[in-house]
């Protein structure tokens, strides 16, 4: 695959260089960090499950129009990207109230919530991703007006594409994290990845906790939960 330079190593995933200018190899690990890596662990084929949910989920998105850097996936843990300047946002779709919403607001745990909430949080460790408007996004020069609008309006879209799509496998999508970047004449592509890391999925059945939250909350069975996940993806409903 001509795996190059290591560009960039996050918490869950390296960034390498390629063959291509143009294109990226980004290879996903077996690490588990929480609360702004405070809480770190590791889980042996995480990378290899959470590499094979996004590179789906994002064929899925793909198929409904929704343009993202994602050219193929390469082997168990590594894809091939479309390198993109990835926009400081995490974009954050709720459709049921939980985690830092209800410790925030105080508003009730599992609350469904009367229309999908979208909330902007600014990329920073040091800050500890704060939640931010688009007035800050502006004084910060993280992104136009008008593309915060489409990063809204695309959260939106991936909601509408996502939401029945793992109803039908009785997982209740509560709610995700998405990140953009400007890919070549500014297009705005769907980056990173759509993995149990970055979404709260709930059994319709019997509520059980299929996602992070298990290791954050020390539930235990992180990886049964994540080939849960993938299961009901690839069709077997249990
Ligand atoms: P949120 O409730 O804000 O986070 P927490 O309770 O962990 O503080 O998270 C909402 C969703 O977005 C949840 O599915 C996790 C995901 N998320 C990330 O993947 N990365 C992040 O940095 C944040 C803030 C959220």
């Amino acid at each position: 695959m001509n795996k190059g330079e290591l560009l960039y190593e996050g918490k869950a995933k390296r960034l390498y260089t390629s063959d291509k200018k143009e294109e990226l190899i980004a290879e996903f690990k077996d690490d588990l960090t929480a609360f702004n890596a405070q809480k770190k662990s590791q889980e042996v084929g995480k990378g290899g499950l959470n590499c094979l949910i996004s590179t789906h989920l994002f064929g899925l998105l793909e198929k409904a129009g929704i343009k993202t850097h994602l050219i193929e996936k390469i082997d168990e843990t590594h894809q091939r990207v479309k390198r993109v300047e990835i926009i400081p946002i995490e974009v954050i779709v709720r459709n049921i109230a939980t985690g830092s919403l209800s410790r925030r607001l105080g508003i009730q745990d599992g609350l469904v919530l009367p229309f999908t909430l979208v909330e902007f949080c600014y990329k920073s460790d040091e800050l500890d991703d704060p939640i931010i408007c688009d007035q800050h996004g502006l004084i910060m020069k993280l992104a136009t007006q008008n593309e915060m609008d489409t990063l809204k309006a695309l959260a939106r879209e991936i909601n509408e594409v996502l939401r029945p799509f793992f109803a039908q496998r009785r997982l209740n999508l509560v709610d995700f994290k998405v990140e953009f970047g400007r890919g070549e004449n500014g297009e705005i592509l769907l980056a990173d990845e759509i993995s149990p890391d970055s979404c709260r999925f709930w059994d319709m059945d019997s509520g059980e906790k299929l996602d992070k939250d298990r290791f954050r909350q020390d539930l235990g069975g992180v990886k049964v939960a994540y080939e849960e996940v993938l299961k009901r993806i690839e069709g077997a409903i249990l």
